[in-house]
């Protein structure tokens, strides 16, 4: 297959991405997120300085991936308490912005839990804001450990599947640092592949229809210097067929107990794919996102999106604009769409599920609760 487009793109300088912080300005403390819905044509910041300001950012995917919503979950209940807003309430928003990433619940009720524990144990309100901020802070800094041991365990578990090296690996969505306290999930292996020479070519899917694939994972490829090329959602097929994927790289919203991972829509038709070509599917995700409590991928919800970003294409899509709503009309006026923004893979057809306390493989509801429990005792 022709290699043309496999050279790094240059022009894009590589600096370390600040993707959320806490800052706290004369006006009083805020959350200040890089704007995902303008990237890659624009690194703009977006203030965040209430509750009901984050959730919108979290609706509008200015702020997304399963990690990066936990951690944007407590430090959003870090701002109410800080701010003397109602706790519980700000939590209960900010837990019911988006319904797939169990990790967005996770770190809500984490800090909402925190800040429970100091009221009850009589602590004042400042006090109890600066337990649930600094919990806030832990959890963004664990997630950052667990991103650099899930890169490790990836590539080791690369090596051990594809000794040839040189690997084309094939990733949907983006899972870098752009969700992640650290360099993020799926992409952090393909990242590590590169630095340790072995990766030969990251292919990267478009991913409709909010292009998170083209917008920021090629954005985020460009960046390291990574050998990469955007490919419609459509040609993955093809590209199996012509033996150019060695392995496929996603990472995962919700992972049920029996395994099944809720994703990105459009990996499920990779796993089926990788299945017929006998191609690696990994999965890789942090402990943070499996979800003992929902038994199997039948009692995921999964999150169904307006049919508007099927049947326009507006400028935030295409990451030029920010938020205008309005966009140009590609279906019959009117068209219903189906815009699931989600799917659900079967334990079956995933080869492995590296996580930051290890790698399971065949994929059983046993050896994910055993992951669990190891990461709970820590
Ligand atoms: O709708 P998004 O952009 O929030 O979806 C993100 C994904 O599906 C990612 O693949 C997933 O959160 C894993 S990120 C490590």
């Amino acid at each position: 297959m022709a290699d043309q487009d496999a050279q790094p793109p240059v022009g894009i300088a590589p600096s370390a991405l600040s993707v959320l912080r806490w800052d706290e300005p004369p006006e009083g403390p805020v959350l200040v997120l890089l704007d995902q819905t303008r990237l890659p044509a624009e690194e703009a910041e977006l203030v965040c300085a209430d509750v009901p300001a984050l959730v919108e950012a979290i609706r509008t995917l200015a702020v997304r991936g399963a990690p990066l919503l936990g951690i944007a979950g407590a430090y959003g209940v870090a701002l109410a308490a800080v701010r003397g807003q109602d706790v519980g309430a700000a939590a209960g928003l900010l837990e019911r912005a988006r319904p797939t990433a169990v990790n967005l619940g996770y770190g809500v009720r984490r800090a909402a839990g925190v800040y429970r524990a100091a009221v009850e144990k009589g602590a004042g309100p400042a006090q109890a804001a600066a337990e649930v901020l600094a919990e806030a802070r832990a959890l963004h800094r664990e997630d950052a450990v667990a991103s650099g041991r899930m890169a490790r365990y990836g590539l080791a578990l690369l090596d051990e599947l594809l000794p040839d090296g040189g690997h084309q690996l094939l990733t949907h969505c983006n899972t870098g640092a752009l969700v992640s306290g650290g360099e993020g999930t799926a992409f952090a292996v393909a990242l590590g592949a590169h630095r340790a020479g072995r990766l030969r070519r990251l292919w990267v899917d478009e991913t409709r229809p909010l292009l998170q694939g083209a917008r920021l994972t090629a954005y985020e490829a460009a960046r390291s210097g990574m050998p990469y090329s955007l490919l419609t959602d459509n040609a993955a097929g093809s590209l199996f067929a012509a033996g150019e994927v060695d392995a496929v790289l996603i990472g995962a919203d919700r992972i049920a107990a029996d395994g099944s991972v809720a994703n990105k829509v459009g990996s499920y038709p990779l796993a089926v794919l990788a299945k017929y070509h006998h191609v690696p599917f990994i999965v890789v995700a942090p402990t943070t996102t499996v979800d003992l409590d929902t038994a199997d991928g039948a009692s995921i919800t999964v999150e169904q999106r307006s049919g508007r970003e099927v049947t326009e294409v507006t400028l935030s899509q295409v990451g030029v604009a920010g938020r205008e709503t309005g966009g140009v009309v590609v279906a019959p006026l009117g068209s219903p769409a189906y815009n699931p923004a989600f799917d659900i893979t079967p334990p079956e057809l995933v080869t492995a599920i590296v996580t930051e306390e290890g790698v399971i493989s065949p994929v059983t509801g046993v050896g994910l609760a055993e992951l669990c429990a190891r990461s709970s005792q820590i």
